[in-house]
């Protein structure tokens, strides 16, 4: 049965999911990574297939922008097509100077300026966290590559244009690595539903110094990191 959100039947998602902001990158892994790919969303254009790569059953969708939207389609892919993990393949602008763009970063906790832990009643402050495993996979997947990972914490923000535009600096001050959108709701919905997820970036900016990556460079640290993520989901 389709959810409101997913028009999917029950098992055509696999147990572990990749997930790009983008749509248009969905559909882009699918077709360069999986073999014998077959579409199961496109509700609200949001690209959803699933195939296999090196034999291991995967499916990849877009998970759109910001906390909201992450947050209904992994609750809907957790708790209604039994997905086991997600792992989201993003981007991030940096706030630490040893943190440049092209480098990966992999979120091992996301703090957040949101209300999203707010439903969950607590008095105190939630500390959403990266399951272990996927963690430590994605921290020795890229380092087999060559890769350099820094892992640390991330800000999962509501506010891509801030009205103070120097207030990454405080988080900056507490030793956060840099700025996405997403992180806490994907590890808040995890840890409530007893799933297993993890985020994986790449820096497109650094709010340090300014400088952006180019074309190119994205499509290349994207290549990279995908196949860190697919190593890992393939356990
Ligand atoms: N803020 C939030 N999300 C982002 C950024 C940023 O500066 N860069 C890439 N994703």
């Amino acid at each position: 049965m389709a959810t409101p959100h997913i028009g999917a039947e029950p098992g055509t998602v696999a147990e572990t999911v990749l997930m790009p902001g983008d749509p248009l990158r969905a559909r882009f892994v699918a077709e360069t990574y999986l073999t014998d790919a077959v579409v199961f969303n496109d509700v609200r254009g949001m690209y959803g297939a699933t195939g296999t790569h090196d034999g291991a059953r995967l499916s990849v969708m877009g998970h759109g922008m910001g906390m909201p939207s992450i947050g209904i389609y992994s609750h809907e892919l957790f708790r209604f097509y039994d997905v086991a993990r997600i792992i989201r393949i993003g981007s991030c602008g940096a706030i630490q100077p040893h943190v440049a763009p092209r480098d990966l970063v992999l979120a091992m906790s996301a703090s957040t300026d949101s209300n999203w832990h707010h439903q969950y009643g607590i008095t105190g402050h939630y500390a959403p966290t990266a399951s272990w495993p996927l963690l430590h996979a994605a921290v020795q997947a890229a380092q087999a590559r060559g890769l350099a990972p820094h892992v640390g914490g991330v800000l999962a923000s509501d506010v891509f244009y801030h009205h103070d535009e120097q207030a990454w600096r405080r988080w900056a001050a507490l030793g956060v690595l840099a700025i996405e959108m997403e992180a806490a709701a994907l590890y808040a919905n995890a840890a409530v539903l007893g799933r297993e997820s993890l985020v994986m970036l790449t820096v497109s900016d650094s709010l340090v110094t300014g400088h952006a990556m180019s074309a190119a460079d994205r499509q290349t640290t994207f290549t990279d990191m995908i196949e860190v993520a697919l190593a890992v989901a393939a356990g």
